[in-house]
């Protein structure tokens, strides 16, 4: 097992975000002798109210910024890359910001880590494999080719190409993760899981893309931050580790799952067009993490996970209500 690495600094970057801000809850709860800043630029989907309580400093600012990078990251033991623009569909309407913060902001993040010698975790998606068959009994490894499918996902195997060179030709020290469909407390009502649980208590009917059979294997968000935090401390530098928690459901499954949990009827939901590109499949098979660091998800049980994540999103209305007219408005001019 490698040295383990103890950081004192730490800059996450998009810590105002879904994943991050509760890699920030996870890291002032389990390390709290540990300084977080976070870098995040405030789109649409960062909100400073998910780091409130934590300590964590708020810098808002861009990753795309090279010379307020210059400013904030010296003297910083490593950065945790979550900033992304992260949604396929906003890719498919708009790939512009897709291609500038999450290929031009990872090559900044690599050339201030290149200038000071500052040690970086970048977080990725398994979506950089593209898909698998329904019927295809294999799951990604580290060793799967990449074919990325939409321009969220080609944007995020550029970034991940850019972190393997830079540590090859210059050394930097890195380490990535690639992850599956995340779930849990601060995800932006686009996203599957929120949109629909917001819904049904917005008092409108929760939406399936096309024939409601893609599969993706679903993951707490806290499983996924402990996952960061043992590849940032104990991971071998230049490697790539997957993470997932043998979560595979089907769309319509997790659909009459959340309409069960919230006293619906299971059919009680539209139908609406296919995603274009739509990935089939996603499957992570996360050996190399379990058997090199020994890590393991805690929250095994979906139906526990998702029951709590439901109650997030009743106690939270005002988290998410002025978000909600603007989101459904976007989809119902895509069909959706
Ligand atoms: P999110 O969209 O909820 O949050 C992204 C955050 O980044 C926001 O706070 C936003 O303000 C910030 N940001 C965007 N552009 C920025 C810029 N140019 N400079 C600084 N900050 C910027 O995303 P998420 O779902 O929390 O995903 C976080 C990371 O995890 C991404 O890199 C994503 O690719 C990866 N990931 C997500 C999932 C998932 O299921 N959501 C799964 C695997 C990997
Ligand atoms: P999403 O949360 O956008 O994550 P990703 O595209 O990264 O997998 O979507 C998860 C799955 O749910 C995906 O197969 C698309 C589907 N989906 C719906 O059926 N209805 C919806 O309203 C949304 C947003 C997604």
């Amino acid at each position: 097992m490698a040295k383990t690495f103890e950081p004192k600094s730490i800059i996450v970057t998009g810590g105002c975000g879904f994943i991050g801000s509760n890699f920030v809850h996870f890291v002032a709860r389990e390390h709290p002798e540990v300084k977080v800043t976070v870098l995040d630029k405030l789109t649409y989907a960062g909100n400073p109210a998910n780091i409130e309580g934590t300590g964590a400093e708020l810098v808002v600012g861009d990753i795309c910024d090279a010379s307020l990078l210059d400013k904030l990251v010296p003297g910083h033991d490593a950065i945790v890359h979550f900033a992304a623009e992260s949604h396929n569909d906003n890719s498919i309407a708009d790939p512009s910001p897709f291609v500038q913060t999450n290929v031009r902001g990872t090559y900044e993040l690599l050339e201030v880590c290149r200038r000071y010698g500052v040690r970086m975790h970048h977080v990725s998606t398994d979506e950089v494999y593209g898909d698998l068959a329904l019927d295809d009994p294999a799951r990604f490894t580290e060793e799967t080719p990449y074919h990325p499918s939409s321009p969220y996902s080609s944007t995020k195997a550029s970034s991940d190409l850019l972190v393997r060179a830079w540590y090859r030709t210059f050394g930097v020290p890195v380490t990535i993760s690639n992850c599956s469909n995340n779930y849990g407390p601060y995800q932006h009502i686009e996203k599957f899981i929120p949109r629909q649980i917001t819904n049904v208590l917005w008092g409108i009917r929760p939406k399936l893309y096309g024939d409601g059979k893609n599969v993706r294997d679903w993951i707490h968000t806290e499983d996924h931050s402990s996952a960061v935090w043992a590849i940032l401390t104990r991971g071998r530098l230049g490697e790539t580790y997957l993470v997932g928690a043998d979560g595979e459901r089907d769309n319509i499954t997790v659909m009459r799952d959340i309409l069960r949990g919230m006293n619906q009827p299971e059919d009680a939901f539209d139908w609406v067009r296919d995603r274009p590109g739509h990935d089939r499949r996603y499957a992570i098979d996360p050996t190399k993490l379990r058997r090199e660091l020994g890590w393991a998800p805690r929250h095994t049980d979906f139906a526990e996970g998702l029951a709590q994540t439901i109650q997030w999103y009743r106690d939270n209305e005002d988290w998410w209500k002025p978000a909600k007219r603007a989101t459904e408005e976007k989809y119902a001019a895509q069909g959706q």
